[in-house]
Parts: structure tokens; sequence; C-alpha cells
């Protein structure tokens, strides 16, 4: 069924570098989220702290009632069993078959029989498309098909909560929207608690059920996707509408004078919010809403032609 992340006034630095300070979040059971920000604002940090790789300075990471960052490394062992991980390259053993990757954490963390193995291997291979692939070596094949082998891999042990590391970063757009696809597909199927890291706006605005924006050594926003894409706050309006005019910068942040140069600027509209995707059988996730539910709940008004089926993307500027 997918189980909560608390976190709750989480920072870490190393040395004296600060990467993010105080960050509180709730990520729900079986909700798919989003976490944006500019390349170097510790997105990566943010996972590896999650299933115990990094350690907090301060704070807390509840799971299941035991929290991550103080607890005992027995208990992180176990605890990390609830979790599939998606690593940025797919990080295949590159001398394996994709079916021999795929069954190495069974192999690792099971006592399953051969037989068994197969079985559990050849429906993930099948849930993510990659039925005949089996015999290849990961430098055989495409990148997109080494991303479709790691959420297999990342899937296996069927995981509560599953991490993306930027699981369309070198994809083409046909590919990455055919990942996006699969990850709403696979949220509805097995109901565990999704979260990733992107760059690609079309997936952030289109994908999750809630967004995350780091920025500038803190968590600028966090809640549901209507929420963020009907914001004025201006870094999460910038962010998220891909646009130029705002106190984002070539390098993180805007110096004054930039600043001073634009501000007589009119910012382009929002751009309307799109629907969300849905699984391709039709059958809404259980965590899915209504279009429209958060605005109409929270007294917004949506930009102009927001929530229309087929709407096409309109953002830039
Ligand atoms: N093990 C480490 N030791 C010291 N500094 C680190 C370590 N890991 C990450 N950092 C630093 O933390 C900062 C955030 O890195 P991180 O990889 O999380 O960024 P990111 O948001 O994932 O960026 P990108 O979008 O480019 O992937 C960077 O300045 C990086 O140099
Ligand atoms: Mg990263």
């Amino acid at each position: 069924m997918g189980v909560e992340i608390e976190v709750e006034g989480l920072t870490k630095s190393f040395g004296k570098q600060l990467i993010w300070g105080d960050v509180s979040l709730t990520v729900p059971a079986g909700e798919i989220c989003v976490m944006l920000g500019p390349s170097g604002t510790g997105k990566s940090v943010f996972l590896k702290t999650l299933i115990g790789l990094l350690k907090p300075d301060r704070g807390s990471i509840m799971i299941e009632g035991t929290d991550i960052a103080s607890c005992s490394e027995r208990d992180l062992y176990e605890i990390r069993k609830l979790f599939g991980v998606l690593f940025q390259d797919g990080a295949m053993f590159g001398s394996m078959t994709l079916y021999d990757n795929v069954a190495f954490p069974l192999r690792e963390h099971t006592r399953k029989s051969e037989s068994e193995i197969r079985d559990i291997v050849m429906e993930k291979m099948d849930l993510v498309g990659l039925i005949g692939a089996e015999g290849k070596l990961p430098g055989e094949i495409s990148g997109g098909m080494r991303k479709r082998a790691g959420l297999a891999r990342a899937l296996v042990l069927d995981p509560e909560i599953v991490l993306f590391d930027e699981p369309d970063s070198g994809l083409d757009p046909v590919r990455t929207a055919f990942l996006n696809q699969l990850i709403i597909d696979l949220n509805a199927q097995i109901d565990a608690t999704f979260l990733i890291v992107t760059h690609d706006i079309n997936t952030a605005r289109t994908v999750p059920d809630n967004i995350g924006l780091l920025y500038h050594k803190h968590l600028a926003m966090f809640g549901p996707r209507e929420m963020l894409l009907s914001s004025e706050e201006p870094v999460v309006r910038q962010f998220l509408n891909a646009q130029r005019v705002g106190p984002i910068g070539m390098s993180e942040e805007k110096d004054a004078d930039e600043l001073e140069a634009e501000k007589d600027q009119e910012l382009p509209p929002l751009p309307p919010i799109p629907m969300q995707q849905e699984p391709s059988n039709g059958i809404p996730r259980r965590s899915q809403r209504a279009p429209g539910e958060w605005c109409r709940e929270n007294g917004v008004t949506p930009p102009p032609g927001s929530f229309e089926p087929n709407m096409t993307m309109a953002v830039g500027g």
C-alpha cells in the first residue's frame, strides 16, 4: 500500500558547506511526488539521506515509526528493504546480463529458489516491457532500455517506496513520455510511494500528485501539484513555468543589478494547468484527485484554459 515518509527539520552540510536546512515535508503513502531544483541544490543528497546513505546534521525522517536519521545500522538494514531505488545511470553491472542484473537483489537478500526468482524476474521484465531482452548485456541496449531494466531491478523486492533519481535524463521526448506513462501505470498497480527527482518540467507538471522545489539551501515549497502550478511565488512561478524573468539566474541567484534591470518587465501569464496523466487502462489511481479539486477547495482561480483535455503544453517565455 506504500508507506508515508515524514521529514522534519532536516539539515545537511558537508564540512562548512550547508546543502539545505530545515527541510520539513510529508511524502504521503502511495502518492507520487516530484522534487525539483536547480542543479547542485542537493536533490540527490536528499534522496541519499532518505535511504540512510548520508547522515543529516539535524532533523528526523520517520518511516513506520523508525527515525532513519538516528536509528541503528541494524534497523536501517531492515528499513532499507522497503525501498527500491532507480539510480541516475541505471547502475547496472556491465558484465552481467539484464536477467542476472534484475535477479541480483533476490539472490542477495532472499532465499528464493532459482525457479521462484525466474518467475519474479520475468514478471518485472514484462512490467517494464523488456521481455526478449533478458540475455542482453547493459552495453548492448539503449539508454531508455537501461533505465527500464534499472526500474525492473528496483521493483523485484516489492518495495513500498520507490525513489527515482532523474529517470528521464538523457532520454528523448518520446521515451520520456513512455517512461512517465510507465511510472503512472506502476503506481496504479503496486500502490507504492514514489519520489521522483527530475529536471523535466513537463514531467513535473503532468505526472505527480505533489511537487517540491529545493532552492537556495531550503525547501521553497512543497504541496499538491495544483498548488504549485497556480502559485505566484516568484521562485516557484519561474521554475515551474521555465521562465527567464524571476529571481533564478544562470548561477542560481541573480544579483541586484540583474534584478533591477528586469523589474519593469511584465511577467508572462501563468500557463494553463494541464490534466494529470492517467493510467493507460483508464482506471484512476487510488491517490488521483479530480482535476481542479485543489483549486476549488482552496478558492484559487486556475489560469484560463486549465484542465482542458488534450491541452498542449505551453511553457517558456
Ligand atoms: N559526499 C559528498 N561530499 C561532499 N559534498 C558533496 C557530497 N555529495 C554531494 N556533495 C555536494 O552537495 C551539493 C549537492 O549535490 P547533489 O548531487 O545533491 O545536487 P543535485 O541537486 O542532485 O544536482 P543535479 O541536478 O546536478 O543532479 C553539491 O555541491 C555537491 O558537490
Ligand atoms: Mg542529482
